[in-house]
């Protein structure tokens, strides 16, 4: 970094974005504006409004908050930033309303805190690796199949590691008779795992997150409702077995210089108050929705196996920088350990389970920010 060692080390910080997690995004920056060690770095605060538009936001972690119960919104007040279009050039630029285009300065590296399509998916990571830009976390392929919950489940089954079983509906197929044909086992020749799938079921949308779309269907008469209602967020619908297993998370952070990546002390989530399962309100908005208990209380054996998975998981997906795992732990079940989901960019709050997963192993925030942004400066760039 001798280019950079005489002056901070230039992130922007990208959030908000077009998905329907929008707000979580807002919260994760407001925390990183709040904790990163400005001696080294100078955050350069990049907002997306809902549709798309990228602004230079103000530097204020007050404007990112919860407050009220209402969730933070990218206003898209600033000058519209433009992100270099030519390989090698790492100047962006201002656009004013008036059509002036003046320089933003160099930037060293960008950090999508960007959660669900459209941000966590391989497209913001597809615009930056166009331009040889430097960004934290998963590159295109591992964004883009960790955030397709089918895709995922397949990428992970491949690699020997448990999912449960499930099916998914093609963009192209009518909810009734989706639902009828699952209700009928007719599906499971096509299915990912080809096990029958046992009710109650859930059904999520593919690509989206923060439990958005998500319920929980007990018999066949109630399907067809819970695609649709899935399809608000995602045409592509994941129906999979639920569960009974205790909900154990497990983050994976990169290494410098190719070394093994690590992972942290399990932690678990006890879902509270009434909430069926760990739904949005639970994860956001209730604030005794969900007891994190961090680390997991579980038999060393377990808390080992969890840890070589969720390394494993990263690796099946082919995971840079972080990723947080997912599980369920049902010791009673034939398979008592089975991968839920990968998420490439997750909660990254200082109450978030990521971040509380890396205090617990003795890695404090600011220092976990530093870390990634480390990660990204020195991996290579292009194909790697
Ligand atoms: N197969 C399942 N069995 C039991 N609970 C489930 C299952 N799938 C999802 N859930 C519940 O729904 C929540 C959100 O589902 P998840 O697959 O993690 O999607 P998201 O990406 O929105 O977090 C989980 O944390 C869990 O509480
Ligand atoms: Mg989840």
């Amino acid at each position: 970094m001798t280019e950079t060692s005489s002056r901070r080390i230039r992130v922007a910080l990208l959030f908000g974005g077009r998905s329907g997690e929008h707000s979580i995004s807002c919260l994760t920056a407001g925390s990183i504006l709040e904790a990163i060690d400005r001696r080294r770095f100078e955050p350069v605060p990049v907002g997306i409004t809902r549709d798309g538009r990228w602004t230079l936001a103000p530097d204020d972690p007050a404007l990112l908050r919860l407050v009220d119960g209402r969730l933070p919104e990218v206003g898209g007040d600033g000058p519209e930033v433009l992100a270099p279009t030519r390989a090698g050039s790492s100047e962006w630029r201002l656009l004013s309303d008036s059509g002036t285009v003046a320089s933003l300065g160099s930037i060293d590296v960008s950090f999508p805190l960007l959660h669900g399509p459209f941000g966590e998916d391989g497209t913001v990571q597809g615009l930056l690796e166009l331009t040889d830009q430097r960004y934290v976390g998963a590159g295109v392929l591992a964004s883009a199949v960790g955030m397709d919950k089918g895709y995922m489940k397949c990428v992970l089954e491949a690699h020997g590691l448990p999912v449960l079983p499930y099916v998914v509906v093609g963009a192209d197929e009518l909810a009734a008779e989706a639902a009828a044909s699952v209700a009928a086992e007719d599906r499971l020749v096509a299915a990912g795992s080809r096990r029958a799938l046992d009710w109650p079921v859930f059904v999520k949308p593919c690509r989206a997150g923060s439990s958005l779309g998500i319920s929980k269907a007990t018999r066949a008469a109630e399907l067809a409702d819970a695609i649709e209602f899935a399809r608000r967020h995602d045409p592509r619908v994941l129906i999979e077995q639920a569960s009974r297993g205790r909900e154990i998370e497990c983050a994976v952070l990169g290494s410098p210089s190719g070394r093994p990546p690590r992972a942290s002390l399990p932690s678990e989530i006890v879902v509270q108050g009434g909430h069926e399962f760990y739904d949005f309100d639970a994860k956001y908005l209730d604030a005794a929705g969900a007891d994190l208990l961090c680390p997991a209380d579980l038999p060393a054996e377990a808390t080992a196996q969890v840890q070589a998975m969720a390394t494993q998981a990263y690796r099946a997906i082919g995971g840079e920088g972080l990723a947080r795992v997912d599980f369920f732990y049902d010791p009673s079940a034939p398979e008592p350990l089975v991968v839920n989901e990968i998420n490439t960019m997750p909660g990254f709050t200082p109450i978030s389970q990521y971040p509380r997963m890396w205090l617990a192993s003795g890695l404090s925030y600011s220092d976990l920010v530093g870390e990634l942004i480390e990660l990204a400066l020195e991996r290579p760039q292009g194909l790697r």
